[in-house]
């Protein structure tokens, strides 16, 4: 296999693995949208000036649809979970069976926060001095009330918008958005085949990083970093065989596993293929065997469609592709939101830390399908800047290589700040979805005041 690779043959290498695959592919997988143009250089300052950060809020955060929970976070009525973004505090309400609201998380008194955790309660009061609204935000009552002239009869919680798609819930500060529907664009039609709305939050963890938010994000949006930072990952992971792709808003990476990485200079066995994949102790032996003439990428799949079965059934696991199943198809939304396709079930989420431009959380969310009742969502588990992901368990295999994307962060940030450099420089095609998110910035700072970009 030739180790040149360039954007024109990049697709193609990760599509003749599709040809190869011991199912039909859905056609999503099959879609092909190399970016033209876009930046290959960003300014420093993106990341290290407070000045940028405060354009970011008013531009970006205060406009943009953002996610901010699952629908089956708050699963009965008078269930409230908050959502901060940039200092901002939103409160997600379910106010009846089917709807959900949301509201400015402040009381209108004197401004005490109204919910500080995710709860059930039949009003929304205010702990300070008791003003409580309806779970719809309307006003319920003010203690001492002929004490407050100016308070009208009708004095309801400042409103934010909100939708909901794949099971989860969005939520826009503008009150002249766009719907999300339209927000989202194509994105639903690439999710036709995995809908996230029949899976359930099994595992959610979060941790507070020492980098800018857009920094973190970065880490988990190109398979370019294997090679270096997850050189274990390398004989069982195609990372220079990732297509990726940009459709405007969003954008794509599919990273092929069970196929070994062109950088690898000898040649690894089929089953040693398998066992960079797998999480165990060296010492132990495989708990998957590829069997005599088979392949790693077959027998993954094979295990993974016989443990999907009787979740979702013999015959639709049985129908799902050997890339459905193994291969990493990680989608991003602009600005922050990476749900995963097909059968990997994971969602990333980053956003600022508090108002703070140099500070993020990182949030990662595995997402099962299930049979029968819907298990309850995971509570969140947060991490702190000093805490390793393996205090995270329920994350498995993954806390080791978080460890391992994490540990160059704050490096990173200590080595923008320096001011040694003015621009980061990006490739061209293994970077397509930082580029993609770096474009769509540029779009929404320089959209004018009140409209849409
Ligand atoms: S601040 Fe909320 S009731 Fe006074
Ligand atoms: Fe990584």
């Amino acid at each position: 296999m030739s180790a040149t690779l360039d954007a024109t043959t990049q697709g193609a290498r990760y599509q003749q693995l599709l040809d190869a695959d011991s199912r039909t592919v859905p056609d999503v997988l099959r879609w092909q949208s190399p970016m033209e143009g876009g930046p290959l250089t960003v300014p420093v300052g993106r990341y290290t000036s407070p000045e940028f950060h405060r354009l970011e809020v008013e531009k970006v955060w205060k406009r943009v649809w953002q996610m901010a929970c699952r629908e089956e976070d708050i699963p009965q009525v008078g269930d409230h979970i908050p959502y901060e973004i940039a200092g901002i505090q939103v409160l997600v309400v379910r106010s009846a069976p089917d709807r959900i609201q949301a509201f400015r998380n402040i009381c209108l008194h004197r401004g005490r926060q109204l919910k500080e955790f995710q709860g059930r309660a039949e009003e929304l009061r205010c702990p300070f001095h008791g003003i409580a609204w309806n779970l719809d935000g309307s006003l319920k009552h003010v203690p001492c009330k002929w004490d407050f002239p100016q308070i009208p009869d009708e004095w309801p919680l400042p409103s934010v918008r909100v939708g909901t798609w794949g099971g989860f819930v969005f939520i826009n500060l503008d009150d002249d958005c766009v719907p999300l529907e339209e927000f989202l664009g194509d994105l639903p039609g690439h999710f036709t085949d995995w809908p996230l709305e029949d899976r359930y939050k099994a595992v959610h963890v979060g941790k507070i990083m020492a980098c800018n938010w857009k920094l973190a994000q970065e880490a988990f949006m190109e398979s370019f970093h294997v090679v270096a930072t997850h050189p274990q990952l390398l004989p069982g992971m195609g990372d220079t065989i990732t297509q990726y792709d940009a459709f405007g808003h969003f954008a794509r990476g599919i990273t092929p596993n069970g196929s070994v990485s062109t950088h690898l200079r000898w040649s690894p066995t089929e089953q040693e293929m398998l066992d960079a994949l797998v999480d165990r102790s060296l010492d132990v032996p495989s708990p998957m065997v590829v069997p005599e003439g088979g392949t790693a990428r077959r027998t993954l799949a094979d295990n993974r469609r016989a443990g999907l079965a009787p979740v979702i059934g013999a015959e639709m696991a049985d129908a799902l592709s050997d890339a459905e199943v193994n291969d990493s198809i990680v989608y991003v939304v602009f600005p922050n939101f990476h749900p995963w396709g097909a059968y990997n079930r994971i969602v990333y989420r980053f956003r600022p830390y508090g108002n703070r431009h140099d500070m993020s959380i990182m949030e990662c969310m595995i997402l099962n399908p299930f049979s029968g009742e819907r298990p309850p969502a995971a509570p969140l588990r947060m991490l702190g800047v000093e805490d390793d992901w393996t205090d995270a368990p329920e994350l498995g295999m993954l806390t080791r290589v978080f460890n391992q994307d994490v540990f160059n962060l704050p490096r990173i940030q200590e080595g923008l700040a320096s001011g040694s450099l003015d621009e980061i420089v990006l490739a061209r095609y293994q970077e397509t979805k930082i580029r993609c998110m770096h474009a769509e910035l540029e779009r929404w700072l320089a959209r004018p005041a009140g409209r849409q970009p």
